[in-house]
């Protein structure tokens, strides 16, 4: 496969699934398997982040991955981007060994990935130009994508004239219109108000169900993670986290998001994740509150 492009020519996008491999359960969006991450720290001494970690993505499913603070959540995200490598173990994405970059997946940090000196039209074609997409192409595709995410108006605009709202629809726009078989989200709606966020949750979730793509989604939102998942997955506290929980979340859809949190499934499930994730909360919590007494 040519890795320097992107994998479908964004004339296959219409909301059709038209990645080959999509309907093979044996070949993951993103595989982990074994994946260590140890960082060297101030003082000389290794300092493990995640250990072994196994994680199967199916091409099409919502998997959310939480954990408590410094779990190595952005660590694994990371790591099946092709951002960073493992110390030990293997990352693959659709069956071939992620080295460097993975083209297949687009990332959405949790920070403004906005460039503030480039309209918003500019920053939703920045992909597709960057991948040799002549410009007025690129042009009548962000359109198209602007128009998906109810920002038809604002083309022109400049990010700091956007709402906090506006910016991660633009943010989804960018990620989105270079049509990866994969969605790597980072918290990326940590920093909204709760009501612009069930509507953005609402509107990924819109786009995710017309697209047939895989995402992986972090947050610390455990009601964030049911609400729109597949499959969660619980991580433990670190140092050295792995994986101690996943639960399948077979709340049927579409879901509507501003009311599942009342629905009795959506209830028994969170009882029972929120069990598992808390022992793992209370740990970090007393690691923490242990280094401030060596502090002090
Ligand atoms: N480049 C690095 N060098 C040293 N340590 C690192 C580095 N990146 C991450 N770590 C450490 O690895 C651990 C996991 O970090 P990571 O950012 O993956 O956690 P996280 O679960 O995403 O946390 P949060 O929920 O706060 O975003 C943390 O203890 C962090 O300090
Ligand atoms: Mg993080």
């Amino acid at each position: 496969m040519d890795k320097t492009k992107p994998t479908l020519s964004v004339l296959d996008w219409e909301g059709k699934i038209s990645t080959a491999p999509a309907k093979d359960t044996s070949i993951y969006a993103v595989e982990l398997t074994g994946c260590t991450r140890q960082f060297p720290t101030p003082g000389g001494e290794t300092y493990f982040a995640v250990r072994d970690i196994n994680l199967k993505v199916v091409p099409g499913r919502f998997v959310s991955i939480v954990g408590p603070t410094g779990s190595g959540k952005s660590t694994i995200l990371n790591m099946a981007a092709g951002l960073l490598n493992p110390s030990a173990g293997s990352v693959r994405s659709f069956g071939e060994p992620v080295i460097g970059v993975n083209r297949r997946a687009s990332y959405m940090f949790q920070q403004d990935p906005l460039l503030p000196w480039k309209t918003v039209i500019d920053n939703v074609s920045l992909g597709l130009t960057m991948a040799g997409v002549s410009k007025a192409e690129a042009y009548s595709e962000a359109r198209r994508w602007l128009e998906k995410v109810g920002l038809k108006n604002f083309a022109d605009r400049y990010p700091h004239q956007l709402s906090g709202g506006m910016r991660k629809r633009t943010a989804i726009a960018q990620a989105w219109i270079v049509n990866p078989d994969v969605l790597l989200m980072d918290e990326p709606f940590s920093a909204l108000d709760v009501q612009t966020r069930q509507i953005m949750e609402n509107e990924l979730l819109q786009l995710w169900q017309e697209s047939g793509k895989a995402v992986v989604f972090i947050t610390h939102d455990l009601d964030e993670a049911i609400a729109l998942s597949d499959e969660v997955v619980i991580l433990g506290a670190g140092p050295g986290s792995t994986v101690v929980g996943s639960y399948e979340i077979d709340i049927p859809r579409p879901r509507d998001l501003l009311d599942i949190r009342d629905d009795p499934q959506f209830v028994a499930l969170h009882r029972e994740i929120w069990g598992r994730l808390k022992i793992e909360v209370s740990k970090t919590y007393q690691t923490a509150m242990a280094e401030e007494g060596d502090v002090a």
